[in-house]
């Protein structure tokens, strides 16, 4: 039977009795759902999953769309891209430094991501944690004159901005195609979006993409976004995360904002991880 625990911290719950390899029944589902609106990320311990069952589950919560970087998509399934600091025969297994930094899935498009789904395969006994900053409770900790200040603001977003920053101090990474660059204009979201199911409001703005503030000159955009990220950062909104193998964890981008730490894992520590992303809906 299912069975749900909250984390202890700002976020998250840990749900067993839950096989992802079978279809979830409309009852358990409900429950997962209202888990994950109330809780932001959700775990799910001890799962075997082949990739068409991993996208079966993805699609309950929402239409799939595949990553940017085609590189690194699971042979035959565009829908899965994979992470992994893994190199096999010269080649690497996946995408090594995926989301090193905060940021927000897709907060670079017009639609950006609603959910983001992880499935680890192996990982590492310590290291390569994932850390989430719950960004409704961070909202609500702002003061009355803050959010007043950033009612009605707008924020730019951009792929290319981190992207090529990435390619230069890592080396990784390829430079974007010109394919790539046209698919990625920058955009603007609002600062405090509204849940689209609860209504809640969060901040929407993150250190990886949002790159300045519509209608305010740099350094007063960068001040306020610098103080709105060291907010965000309060110990009291982040959680870190340990995997283990066969979790499935996924999180709302609508209400948290997270950080890969693969940049500091031990090389010789292997982690591969299957992410599928779950479409969105323009944040009002
Ligand atoms: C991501 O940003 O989706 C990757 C998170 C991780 O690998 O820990």
């Amino acid at each position: 039977m299912i069975s749900l625990n909250d984390i202890e911290g700002p976020l998250g719950v840990r749900i067993s009795g839950c096989d992802l390899s079978r279809s979830v029944d409309d009852a358990d589902f409900r429950v997962i759902h209202e888990a994950f609106l109330g809780r932001h990320v959700v775990s799910l311990a001890g799962q075997r999953l082949t990739p068409e069952q991993l996208i079966d589950f993805s699609r309950r919560l929402g239409p799939l769309e595949p990553h940017i970087l085609a590189q690194h998509h699971l042979a035959g399934y565009p829908e899965i891209i994979v992470l992994s600091n893994i190199v096999e025969n010269g080649q690497p297994l996946g995408l090594a430094d995926a989301g090193t930094y905060w940021h927000s899935d897709i907060s670079y498009k017009a639609r950006p991501s609603r959910t983001t789904v992880l499935y680890a395969l192996e990982v590492p006994a310590e290291g390569g944690d994932t850390l989430f900053a719950n960004l409704e409770a961070a909202y609500q900790g702002l003061s009355a004159p803050m959010k007043d200040r950033l009612d009605g603001l707008q924020a730019i977003h951009n792929y290319a901005y981190r992207h090529d920053r990435l390619a230069c101090e890592t080396g990784i990474r390829s430079p974007l195609t010109a394919a790539q660059l046209a698919e990625t204009p920058a955009v603007t979201h609002p600062i405090v979006r509204t849940h689209p199911e609860t209504g809640r409001k969060a901040l929407y703005i993150n250190p990886g993409f949002t790159m300045g503030i519509e209608g305010l000159a740099e350094p007063e955009g960068k001040s306020l976004m610098q103080e709105l990220f060291d907010h965000c950062l309060k110990p009291e909104y982040c959680y870190r995360y340990h995997w283990e193998q066969g979790d499935v964890v996924f999180w709302d981008n609508a209400s948290v904002m997270h950080s890969a730490t693969t940049q500091t894992l031990d090389p010789g520590k292997r982690r591969l991880i299957w992410r599928t992303i779950v479409s969105g809906e323009e944040p009002v």
